[in-house]
C-alpha cells in the first residue's frame, strides 16, 4: 500500500504564522505535524509516499529530506489548492492499486496500523474513519444506517446528520481516481474528496468505515495547535540532557541537549525543550514546548506554543500563545515609556 499525504494549501486560518511558515511543518511538541503523518503512514506498511506540496514546497521538501525515513518519498506538486479529490488526480501516475490519503494537518494518536488491516481485510473499494466530535457542521460528517452501512456523506453540512465526523484519513482502491474525475467543484469551488467517496457509494462500490476511539485533532486554528501540543505532552517521557544548574524541575519534563537552566528557574511539567536554549529567572509552566535556540529570560511562559529562535526577555507572564520563529518579546525600558511593535499582517496582540 502507497501513502499520499497532503501538505499544500495556504492554512489561512493559522496566519500570520503561515505567512512564513507552511501550515503542516507548524511544531507541535516541537516536531513538525506533517511528521506524525510521515511516521504513521509508514508504520502501517508503506514504503512508498508522495506529498503533495504547494506554496512553500521548498520548504517541506528541505523539512522532510532532513530526516532519513525508512521509505522512499516522493513530493507532488499541486499548483493550486484545488481540493482534496484534486490532489489525488494530479498524483495518478504515482498511486497503486492500494493507497491511504492521509490530510498533512491531522493527528491521532492510535496511528493507523490497525484501521488499514480492517480496509484489507474486507477487501473494500474505499474507506473512511469516523469519530464523534461536538461540531460536526465543521468537517465531513456521515450518516449512517441502521446496518452500520454509510447511508450519505456531507460536507460541512448546517445540519449535521449525526455528529460522526470524518478524520482526514482515507484509505482507497483506484476506483477513487474514476469517482473524482466525474464530480464537479463544489460552493468553495473545490472538488471534494466527500463528494466522490459519494459517487462511490451510489455507484455501488464498498464503502466501509471504522472508528476512532483514541483523541484526533485536526489541527486548523491556533486552538487546534495548542490542544494537540497539550494532548502529545501528556505523554511526554522525562528526560534531561541539558545542563540544569539548581532551579526546581517538578513533573515530567524534557530538556535537550546543549540548554542551560539556572538556578531561579521553575519547570513544571509537561514541558518541553529543545536544544541549546537558556532559560534563565524564569517560569516554564506546564503544557509549553519550546523550541531550539530559545532564550526565556525572566519570564513567565505556560501553555503555549514557542517556536524555533523566539527570545522571552523580561516579558512579563505569557499564557496560550503561539510565539514564531524568531520572534522577539521583550520589556521596553527605554523612553518613550510605552508598547512598541513590529509585527506582521494579521498578527494579533492582547495585552
Ligand atoms: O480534517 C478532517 C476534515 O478534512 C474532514 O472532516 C473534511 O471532510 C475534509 O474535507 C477536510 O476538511 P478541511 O476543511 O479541514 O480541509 P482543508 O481544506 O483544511 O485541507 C486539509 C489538508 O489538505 C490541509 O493540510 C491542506 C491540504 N490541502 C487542501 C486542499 C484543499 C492540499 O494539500 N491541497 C488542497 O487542494
Amino acid at each position: 500500500m502507497k501513502g499520499l499525504i497532503l501538505s499544500g494549501g495556504y492554512g489561512t486560518r493559522l496566519r500570520p504564522i503561515t505567512y512564513s511558515q507552511q501550515k503542516q511543518l507548524i511544531p507541535v511538541a516541537n516536531k513538525p505535524i506533517l511528521f506524525y503523518a510521515i511516521e504513521d503512514v509508514i508504520e502501517a506498511g508503506a514504503k512508498e509516499i508522495g506529498i503533495i506540496v504547494g506554496p512553500n514546497k521548498e520548504q517541506v521538501m528541505e523539512t522532510v529530506r532532513s530526516v532519513d525515513w525508512n521509505a522512499d518519498i516522493d513530493f507532488i506538486y499541486q499548483g493550486e489548492p484545488k481540493g482534496l479529490a484534486h490532489t489525488i488526480l494530479i498524483a495518478k501516475n504515482f498511486l497503486d492499486d492500494e493507497f491511504v490519503m492521509y490530510l498533512g494537518d491531522n493527528i491521532l494518536r492510535e496511528g493507523i496500523a490497525e484501521h488499514a488491516n480492517k480496509f484489507k481485510a474486507n477487501n473494500y473499494d474505499a474507506s473512511i474513519m469516523l469519530t464523534e466530535v461536538e461540531n460536526p457542521q465543521e468537517f465531513g460528517v456521515a450518516d449512517i444506517n441502521e446496518d452500520g452501512t454509510i447511508k450519505r456523506l456531507v460536507e460541512k453540512p448546517k445540519d449535521p446528520p449525526s455528529n460522526l465526523a470524518l478524520v482526514g484519513i482515507y484509505f482507497f482502491k483506484l476506483a477513487i481516481l474514476e469517482a473524482c474525475k466525474s464530480i464537479k467543484p463544489s460552493w468553495r469551488d473545490e472538488l471534494e474528496i466527500t463528494d466522490a467517496i459519494q459517487w462511490l457509494i451510489e455507484k455501488g462500490y464498498e464503502v466501509g468505515w471504522t472508528k476512532v476511539e483514541d483523541w484526533w485533532k485536526d489541527t486548523g486554528k491556533p486552538d487546534d495547535i495548542f490542544e494537540a501540543n497539550r494532548l502529545i505532552l501528556d505523554d511526554l517521557a522525562h528526560e534531561i540532557r541539558g545542563v540544569v544548574k539548581g532551579g526546581e524541575i517538578r513533573g515530567r519534563v524534557s530538556i535537550d541537549t546543549g540548554t542551560i537552566v539556572n538556578e531561579k528557574s521553575v519547570i513544571k511539567g509537561p514541558a518541553l525543550i529543545g536544544r541549546d536554549c537558556l532559560i534563565r529567572d524564569s517560569y516554564i509552566g506546564p503544557y509549553t514546548s519550546i523550541g531550539n535556540n530559545c532564550e526565556i529570560l525572566n519570564s513567565e511562559v505556560e501553555d503555549s506554543v514557542v517556536m524555533d529562535g523566539a527570545k522571552l526577555i523580561n516579558a512579563g507572564n505569557i499564557v496560550d500563545s503561539m510565539i514564531g520563529r524568531g520572534a522577539v518579546i521583550e520589556k521596553n525600558k527605554r523612553l518613550p515609556k510605552g508598547s512598541k511593535f513590529i509585527i506582521g499582517d494579521n498578527s494579533w496582540v492582547r495585552i
